[in-house]
Formats: C-alpha cells, structure tokens, sequence
C-alpha cells in the first residue's frame, strides 16, 4: 500500500530570514521522502526541521473530544490566521480510542465520539492544507485507561500510517516498567517501517533523561517534564527545569517543556506574553492548547506575534537558555542564525516592577550601538550600551537586538 501524498510543502510562513532557510531544508527533506523510500529514520528524521507548531486538544478539552471539535477546530486554525503563522498540526490526544481493539486486534476509534472514523477525519484536516495528530501510550493502556501501543507497535503504526495520520504524541502511562529506551524505540522502528512519514513526540515526562537518547530512537521531540497546568508557578517550575538542557535540542530534535495554556483563562494576558515569549526563545514546539473557535483578539495577537515566532522558528546554534538568575530577575538569551540575539528580560516578582538591563557583551555581542527591535511593540530603536526595561510584575519584556546597528 503507499501511503505516501504530497503534503504542503510552504506550510510554515517565512517571518524571518531563518524561517526560509529552514523551509529550503523542509522542502529538500520532503521531496526526497517523495521520490525515495518514505520509510527510513533518516528521512523521517527531516521531518521536523523547526519545532513543530500546531494544536492539541489535551489542554483545553480533555477527553471532552468528538470529531466536530476536531473538524471545528481546523476550521478555525484556518479562519483566525492561525495557520498563516505556522500553525499546521491539529493533534488529537488521549481518549479517541475505543474502550476495545477490533476483532483482528487493532486499535479502533471510538465509535460515538468519532461516527465517520479516523481515515474521514485526516482527510478533512488534509482537505484544509493542515496535518494531523495523534496520540497513544508506550503502556499496556493510555493514561486514561484506553487500549495503547506497548507490544502492539507495528500493528499500530500501521493502523495509523493507513488513516494518515502525520505526528504520533506517545506517552509513559501503564509502561510495566520495562525501560523506557526499549519502549520508545519499538515505537520509532515501527513508525519508520509503517510507509509514511510520521512526527514522532516523545511524551515520557523527562523521568528517564530523553534528551539523551530521545534522537537515538527516531524522536523528533521529547518532553523534558510532567505535565503543564494553567498556572503562573507551573510555567515557571517547567521553565526552571530547561536549564542545562539547552545542548540537547537542534532541527528534528527539540526539547518539549510541554504545550500552550495561552487562553485557557488561569493566567492573566501578560502572563500568556511572557508564557509564549519563554517558550519561543527555548525553540519549544508551539502547540496551541486553548479553544481555538472561540479565543479573544488578545490571545489571537498572543499566538500569532510572527516577531516571536520567528524566534522559535529560528535556528542559530543553541536554544535559549538562561545567561544571568538575580533571584526574581532573570536574562534569558538565544541567539539566531545571522548573528542577532533574541533575549528575554523575565521578572519573576508577583508584585513589584523591575528595572532588568542586559549589555550587548552579555548576549555575545560587540560594545556599543545596536538595533534593538521590541518583539510585542513592533518597535524598532537603536540602543548605545545597556538594554534596559522597567518590566512589571509577572511579566516579560522581548527584544531582538541586531549584530549591528
Ligand atoms: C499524560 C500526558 C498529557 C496528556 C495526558 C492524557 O498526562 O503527559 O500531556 O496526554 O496524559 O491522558
């Protein structure tokens, strides 16, 4: 059977001169996947050259998923702009299966939620220029309690290149215990031998170092933590836990501090700004966990800043990570491919403003005059010396400062 289609190749717009270069490196990596065979780990490992952006529905919903949302939900990543800024995967998670495996032992989609079945459905998302995901677990069941993949790997692999599925999140729930390199490695062979390029995200909390081997076993992503709640102090915790893992990330293999709360209401909107600000400069897959039909123009501006996401998209040699801690003050840096340092002035306070200054010396550039563009404004300046912010509580300040002036 071929599985293989053409897929959109310009499916990320070019917001920076990164952006383009790593869509020069898409198209190559997908029109050899085209004429050659579709199903070895190198070229499945082009398949995500720039941390992967897109949606899930696991944030916002739950196991409150059927096909409407799903359907609904493409719909609105066209409508809102939202896929004009990259954001192309629409990724189902944990509680479309059915409570059992078919008669020959496949997994199956649950028949209430899901009436048409999963081939039906990829096709809509297809039919809309995205892509689509979905989820299962590398246990003897998801973490809710439906059928998953551990020791039904290739059946499974199957099962999905033959809906046309693009991106498999695998997470850790009911593992036995076996090693967790063994697990996620059946999985990478059998998504590798199963004919159709498929993204494959590491879900296994960061217990077993996947940074470590994550690339070894074909993953594109890994995430480095548990799981994200809508909370200032969760972002936070998370983001703690990048540091020092910045050498483990590059193209087709990025470190995931787990997906977006942006929107989901339980922080306020410079808190989502600094959340999403974060999360860019760490080249962390942007997947949106909100309501996408029904979001406000503020979380709308939030997802769609191209100024930020052309940070993420962007690859200079290293993630961000963090070059200065002064307690609730912190400087995070990354730099770009042409030279330019993205930076993050984070304060951590949840009630006092704070002057935070940075030196172009400390972001690896020359003393003196530099173009300083303020990635939420819009606003370009030039700077002699010192970048400085007074930044409120709770809250970021980002700037793209140029090599130059
Ligand atoms: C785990 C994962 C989450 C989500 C749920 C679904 O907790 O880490 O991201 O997929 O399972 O049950």
């Amino acid at each position: 059977m071929d599985f293989s289609r053409e897929k959109p190749l310009m499916r990320v717009n070019a917001v920076a001169v990164g952006m383009l270069t790593a869509l020069i490196t898409l198209a190559g990596c997908r029109t050899a996947m085209r004429v050659g065979s579709p199903t070895s780990a190198v070229a499945r490992g082009g398949l995500a050259p720039t941390p992967p952006m897109g949606w899930n529905s696991w944030n916002k919903f739950g196991c409150r998923i059927d096909e409407n949302l799903i359907k609904e939900t493409a719909d609105a990543i066209v409508s809102s702009g939202m896929k004009d800024a990259g954001y192309h995967y629409v990724n189902i998670d944990d509680c479309w299966e059915a409570p059992q495996r078919d008669a020959d032992g496949n997994l199956a989609t649950d028949p209430q939620r899901f009436p048409h079945g999963m081939k039906w459905l990829a096709d809509y998302v297809h039919s809309k220029g995205l892509e689509i995901g979905i989820y299962s677990s590398a246990g003897t069941g998801t973490c809710q309690r439906r059928p998953a993949s551990l020791d039904h790997e290739v059946a499974d692999a199957r099962t999905f290149a033959s809906w046309g599925i693009d991106y498999l999140k695998y997470d850790n729930c009911n593992n036995q215990n076996r090693p967790a390199l063994e697990r996620y490695k059946a999985m990478g062979d059998a998504l590798a031998a199963a004919g159709r390029p498929i993204v494959y995200s590491l879900c296994e909390w960061g217990r077993n170092k996947p940074w470590e081997w994550g690339r070894s076993v074909g993953g594109n992503l890994w995430r480095t933590t548990g799981d994200i709640r809508d909370r200032w102090d969760s972002m936070l915790g998370i983001l703690d836990k990048q540091v020092g893992l910045e050498k483990y990330s590059g193209p087709n293999a990025w470190n995931d501090p787990d997906m977006l709360e942006v929107g989901n209401g339980r922080m306020t909107n410079s808190e989502y700004v600094a959340h999403f600000s974060l999360w860019s400069l760490l080249n962390a897959p942007l997947i949106a966990g909100n309501d996408i039909r029904s979001m406000n123009d503020s979380t709308r501006a939030i997802l769609t800043n191209r100024d930020v996401i052309a940070v993420d998209q962007d690859w200079g040699g290293m993630q961000g990570h963090r070059i200065r801690d002064d307690g609730e003050q912190e400087v995070w840096m990354k730099p770009m491919s042409n030279g330019d340092a993205a930076v993050v002035l984070l304060n951590r306070d949840s009630a006092a403003t704070a002057t935070i200054a940075v030196t172009p010396q400390e972001l690896g550039l020359a003393a003196g005059r530099h173009g300083v563009r303020d990635l939420w404004t819009h606003k370009s300046a030039t700077v002699d010396g010192t970048i400085s912010a007074a930044v409120g509580p709770r809250s970021v300040a980002m700037y793209r400062v140029s090599k130059g002036s």
